[in-house]
């Protein structure tokens, strides 16, 4: 026996992949997007017909690369690895993407809330009419976790005793962002992995009312007096119910 089968399904704990997965298999999708592909622990392993990773400086190891270099001689399924930039991509998306659309994406890539806005708004002109984006690291659990810095190297210098330092930076406040400025669609965070953003096309049913300016001005200390509220932070149960209502 696994240890998967002596862990009931109701309990067992979901992250990015599996949230990723579940959301293909749900759609019948066929194409995943991933903006911040690292080691491809998450690229990797997602089955799809088609995806697409995109990362100025993977760390894929080689034989994984030699891996997919194989998969797309040999199998329908492809998988692309792009090392350029998220603005990069988009800017070059029509000759890399053609008219093909992407069912779920999955923004992993530079934790600023600036990068991860731009991020989702470029990933809704490549998106599917049903398609899902999956944001990861809006629910930091504290202020050091949440350090504002331009990289993940120059978030690392401010903790530099700290291996297994783990960076959610501001993406939070995109969330807010989106929240505010965003009527069309709907926006919230499950609370499961570091909090994984989920946003679909759609009225929203709970609109914030800040202005871009006083979520600029938004502190780690407002997050956490107000997570519920500014996230709508929901529990990662509730993922099934999102999942059943597409
Ligand atoms: C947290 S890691 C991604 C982890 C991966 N998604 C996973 O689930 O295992 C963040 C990655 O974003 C990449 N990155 C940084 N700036 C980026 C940018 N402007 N566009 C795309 N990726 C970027 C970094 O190189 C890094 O590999």
């Amino acid at each position: 026996m696994t240890i998967q089968e002596t862990v009931p399904s109701a309990v067992q704990a979901i992250d990015r992949k599996i949230v990723v997965q579940k959301l293909l298999s749900k759609l019948e999708g066929g194409s995943y997007l991933e903006i911040g592909v690292e080691l491809g622990q998450s690229l990797l392993p997602i089955q799809a017909r088609q995806k697409h990773g995109v990362d100025p400086n993977p760390i894929v190891p080689m034989r994984h690369r030699i891996r997919m270099f194989m998969q797309n001689l040999l199998s329908r399924n492809k998988v692309h690895l792009h090392q350029m930039t998220s603005d990069d991509f988009f800017a070059q998306r029509n000759s890399i993407l053609g008219d093909s659309k992407i069912d779920v994406t999955l923004v992993d890539g530079l934790h600023t809330y600036e990068q991860a806005y731009r991020d989702v708004l470029n990933c809704l002109d490549v998106l599917s009419p049903n398609g899902v984006i999956v944001m990861h690291d809006c629910n930091p659990p504290s202020a050091r976790i949440a350090f504002r810095a331009r990289s993940h190297s120059e978030a690392l210098k401010e903790f530099p005793a700290d291996g297994d330092f783990r960076w959610c930076g501001d993406v939070w406040k995109a969330i807010v962002l989106l929240r505010s400025l965003h009527t069309d669609l709907q926006t919230f965070v499950l609370d499961a992995d570091f909090g994984l953003g989920i946003v679909s096309r759609g009225a929203s049913t709970s609109k914030l009312s800040y202005s871009r300016e006083a979520i600029e001005a938004m502190s780690y200390e407002d997050l956490a007096a107000r997570r519920t509220t500014l996230l709508d932070l929901r529990p990662a149960s509730s993922f099934n119910e999102f999942l059943a209502s597409r």
